[in-house]
């Protein structure tokens, strides 16, 4: 049973954002010299994902545009002999790798995103990925989730410790414990108050899930902030399939907050090969 279908639910209306995201999807703002879907694009795809599902609203087009073949583009930089700009612009959507995209007329949650994916990806097992939590690991944090589920062949959720007064940001997991990066989940609970909060283990935005999760979330009435909370649908799951959380290895800029995405854009560029060093230089003129 493998994971060959990732959902990337970009119809979220990204308030938090403003007013950059007014007129674009927040999944389109770029940290370095990538937009935040390819980031996440990539990372689906080594960990073996093929068929990349978006789910789109009404900013769709930037999000198609990208993972399009860009035929003049491609043709002016040939003839200029910028092979290098032809290569990266090529390499966005390598041609074993297929994307469709679905529409969520309204953006009712992420749960409701999520279910918009259901006809695409049928009766397997199956990835969701949330751009706007731009994930650095090695290997990759996708590619550590698919090797626990080829391993344990149960629904596996990204978590990290978050501090307690973060809670409300959060769906928090509790459990028990199976080894020193894996809980068995007993339950999740959508944006706690710290003192409600049953631990401080919060979820990620990278999920691996059974299919049997998509009937749950069809059936869950509106949750936390009257949306479809894709929570909810993991809690009804947890009372006829096992769930695990995962203690990913590496770190997850929050790139839907202003402060998370300028952190990310500080942390990759000291750390790309070409600007890095530069980069770096400049920081140091504004610290002395
Ligand atoms: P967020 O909770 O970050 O919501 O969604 P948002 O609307 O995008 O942003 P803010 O909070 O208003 O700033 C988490 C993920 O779920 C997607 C978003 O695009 C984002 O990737 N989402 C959310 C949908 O696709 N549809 C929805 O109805 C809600």
């Amino acid at each position: 049973m493998q994971v060959k279908k990732a959902i990337f639910p970009v119809a979220g209306l990204g308030t938090r954002f403003l007013p950059a995201t007014k007129a674009q999807p927040k999944e389109m703002l770029p940290v370095v010299d990538k937009p935040l879907i390819q980031y996440a694009v990539e990372e689906a795809y080594a960990a073996g994902v093929r068929e990349m599902i978006f789910v789109t609203g009404r900013h769709k087009r930037p999000i198609e545009d990208h993972f399009d073949m860009t035929f003049e583009l491609e043709v002016a930089l040939e003839q200029a002999g910028k092979r290098e700009l032809l290569d990266v612009v090529r390499s966005v959507k390598p041609d074993d790798m297929e994307c469709i995209y679905v529409r969520q007329a309204q953006a009712l949650g992420l749960g409701h995103a999520v279910l918009c994916g259901q006809r695409l990806v049928g009766n397997e097992p199956f990835a969701v990925l949330l751009a706007d939590d731009l994930m650095v690991g090695e290997p990759p944090v996708m590619a550590q989730m698919v090797q626990q589920f080829s391993e344990w062949r149960t629904s596996i959720l990204a978590v990290q410790e978050v501090p307690a007064e973060h809670t409300r940001r959060y769906g928090i997991v509790a459990g028990t414990p199976v080894n020193d990066r894996l809980v068995d989940v007993s339950r999740i609970v959508e944006k706690p108050a710290p003192e409600q909060a049953p631990s401080r283990l919060g979820v990620a935005g990278r999920y691996i899930l059974t299919p049997g999760v998509f009937h749950e979330i069809a059936t869950q009435p509106r949750g936390v902030g009257g949306e479809i909370q894709l929570t909810d649908g993991i809690a009804a799951l947890l009372r006829r399939e096992k769930v695990f959380a995962y203690r990913y290895a590496g770190k997850r800029y929050d790139c839907g907050s202003k402060e998370g995405f300028l952190e990310a854009n500080v942390e990759l560029a000291l750390q790309h090969p070409t600007i890095g060093p530069g980069f770096r230089q400049f920081l140091g003129t504004l610290s002395s």
